[in-house]
């Protein structure tokens, strides 16, 4: 039932009438007598009010080179201002995914929408928003950073004045006068950074942008994604390490071989992989023997002895246990150190585990 309140067109006087969606009422102004009708409005379907949005949309996504199907019908979504890590082990296809969520190849099928717009259809108006940094950076060895963000400027008609505070922001500034081509990976992939900041987008796709670079770089890299996703940001990065994207995604796919294995928090994939570190545990005098009282220990799935290291894969609750254990049973213990595996490692474990091994 709805309840209207009109107004009579001829003395104006105001009258509340109630009744269904779509039907004609007749009435008569009680002041004036002038009658006339009234059809009370088709119920509008209520607008759906979802607290999620998505930044980017890849649905059923397939491409096949030649005699390779780099990406197999894959489909995920990234919400508005989340960091999105797509991980894989190397050749899993995460490269020629976010080529074609650019555009940047034809593909075989699939629909991708950026910022909702169709990469096909508004190719143009789906990439402005976007800052890219490819897989390999390349730059003009002879420019110096300052000479390279101008030219980019320059490219996308922005304002030059952005060059020299991005090259700080990058923390790159004492490098202001050299020439890129004297930079080390990591200082080149820094000034990669600052490159598509250049504008200011709101959405960045960076494709393996710690491969390669020591814990330093990696850090330096990791606290800009995290920045300019406080910023507000939506970030996609892709990355074969899956220590890179913890602590610092929301979200992360898994693909191999051109599949989505997996779509979830970090913390539920940690689960869903069951990865375990490795324990490398120095003891002097070792020689190769693993000692009696680890082996039945419970929560230590494998244990391996080479010269003087023990190697145990255990669950990280159990670590300490392991310690006491080998302390009591009188070993010296000289050094620690925990390995967390590769993903590399955890997927020939998921694999196995699919075919029915394991
Ligand atoms: N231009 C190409 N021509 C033929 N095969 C390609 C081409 N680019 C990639 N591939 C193949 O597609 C698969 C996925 O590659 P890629 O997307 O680069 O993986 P990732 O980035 O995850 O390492 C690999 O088997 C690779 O050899
Ligand atoms: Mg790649």
């Amino acid at each position: 039932m709805i309840t209207k309140t009109i107004m009579c067109p001829h003395c104006k006087n105001k009258v509340t009438i109630q009744g269904n969606p779509g039907e004609k009422t007749y009435i008569i102004c009680p002041k004036c007598n002038t009658k006339g009708v009234f059809t009370f409005p088709e119920e509008k379907s209520e607008l759906k009010t979802t607290t999620t949005s998505f930044t980017i949309e890849v649905d059923g996504l397939t491409k096949i080179y030649k005699d390779v199907t780099a990406v197999n019908d894959l489909s995920f979504n990234i919400r508005t201002g989340e960091i999105f890590g797509l991980l894989g082990p190397n050749g899993a296809g995460k490269t020629t995914a976010i080529k074609a969520i650019l555009s940047l190849i034809h593909v075989n099928s699939g629909k991708i929408k950026i910022n909702g717009f169709d990469i096909k259809k508004d190719g143009i108006e789906a990439r402005k928003s976007v800052g890219y940094l490819p897989e390999r950076v390349a730059f003009y060895d002879n420019l110096t950073p300052l000479q390279t963000l101008n030219f980019f400027c320059e490219l996308r008609g922005d304002d030059k004045s952005v060059a020299k505070p991005l090259i700080s922001e990058v923390g790159l500034e004492e490098a202001i006068d050299r020439k890129v081509g004297t930079f080390s990976k990591g200082m080149v992939q820094l000034l990669g950074v600052a490159q598509v900041m250049i504008g200011n987008p709101p959405v960045y796709i960076l494709d393996e942008p710690m491969a390669g670079l020591d814990a330093r770089w990696v850090k330096t890299i990791r606290e800009k994604i995290k920045m300019l996703n406080e910023q507000g940001a939506t970030v996609l990065f892709s990355s074969h390490i899956l220590t890179e994207v913890e602590n610092l995604c929301d979200r992360v796919a898994i693909i191999d071989k051109g599949k989505l294995i997996a779509e979830d928090t970090v913390a539920n994939l940690n689960k869903y992989l069951k990865i375990k570190p490795r324990l490398e545990i120095s003891i002097p005098g070792l020689n190769g023997k693993i000692p009696e009282e680890i082996k039945g220990l419970k929560g230590v799935e494998a244990v391996d002895a080479k010269d003087d290291t023990l190697f145990v894969t255990c669950e990280s609750s159990v670590r300490s246990r392991v310690i006491a254990t080998l302390e009591e049973a009188g070993l010296k213990i000289d050094n620690i150190k925990t390995i967390e595996p590769s993903l590399e490692e955890a997927f020939v474990k998921l694999i196995s585990q699919d075919k029915g091994g394991a």
